[in-house]
């Protein structure tokens, strides 16, 4: 009993060690190949980039795979102090076990609306578009994300709009029933959402 107790507790202290070496390292990896566009904790200050804190891990993982696979399109940013990359770039550098551990690691940061201008009339058409065709799926004003999907409100209006663009442009594949969505909208009334998700600051 004695040796099958010692056995256990070495198993459980080994695994403490993994999962400690793995929370350093997420972190590592983020400052490295992260956080000159996102922030060390995910909160961007750049309206090309968006935040990442406190998304799922899932959602973050299946994204980064997506621009190393170039399912998806990344724009080209240079930071202040950093080199122009883009996210098909970036993401193609990392092995599996990276990307996971990063994206555990940002999940664990908390989102922080970002402060921006916005038009408040443009934002009220918005919202009312936003009832009719986005609420069921990204509730709560876009604040709401799961493991498909990441959020809306309080990411910056010129992120948004380059995301609702590449999905309208075929850039990025969008889920059938948002396609259907999507394919409603008015000229005007997709800077219109953009205002309405970006007055989310709460
Ligand atoms: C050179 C700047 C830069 C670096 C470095 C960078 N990103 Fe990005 N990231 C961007 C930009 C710009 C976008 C928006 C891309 C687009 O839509 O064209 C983006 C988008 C994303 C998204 C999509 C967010 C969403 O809500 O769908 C994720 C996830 C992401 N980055 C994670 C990371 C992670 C993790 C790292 C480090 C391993 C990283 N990025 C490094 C600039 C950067
Ligand atoms: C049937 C559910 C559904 C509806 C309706 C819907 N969406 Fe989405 N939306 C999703 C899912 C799921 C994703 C994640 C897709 C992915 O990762 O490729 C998403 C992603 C997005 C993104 C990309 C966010 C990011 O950071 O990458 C934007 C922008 C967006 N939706 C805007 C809208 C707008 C605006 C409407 C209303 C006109 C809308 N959606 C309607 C399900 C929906």
């Amino acid at each position: 009993m004695a040796y099958c107790k010692s056995i256990s507790g070495i198993v459980v202290a080994a695994a403490l060690s993994v999962a400690g070496v793995a929370q350093a390292d997420g972190a590592a990896i983020g400052e490295k190949h992260c956080a000159a566009c996102h922030g060390s904790d995910g909160n961007s200050r750049y309206a090309a980039v968006p935040n990442i804190a406190g998304l799922s891990a899932e959602y973050l993982y299946d994204e980064l795979r997506d621009f190393a696979k170039g399912e998806r399109h990344g724009e080209r940013f240079k930071p202040e102090n950093g080199e122009e990359r883009d996210m098909n770039e970036v993401s193609k550098a990392l092995s599996r076990e990276e990307m996971q551990q990063v994206a555990e690691y940002y999940s664990r940061q908390t989102f922080k609306p970002r402060p921006q201008q916005f038009d408040p009339l443009l934002a009220k058409l918005g919202s009312k578009v936003y009832r009719k065709r986005c609420e069921r799926c990204h509730e709560d004003n876009g604040r709401e994300f799961d493991e498909d999907m990441g959020r809306l409100a309080g990411q910056p209006k010129q992120y948004l709009e380059k995301a609702l663009r590449d999905f309208l442009q075929k850039k990025r594949r969008p889920p059938k029933k948002m396609a259907k969505q999507l394919k409603k909208l008015k000229e005007k009334e997709i800077p219109a959402l953009v205002h309405f998700f970006a007055a989310q600051q709460d």
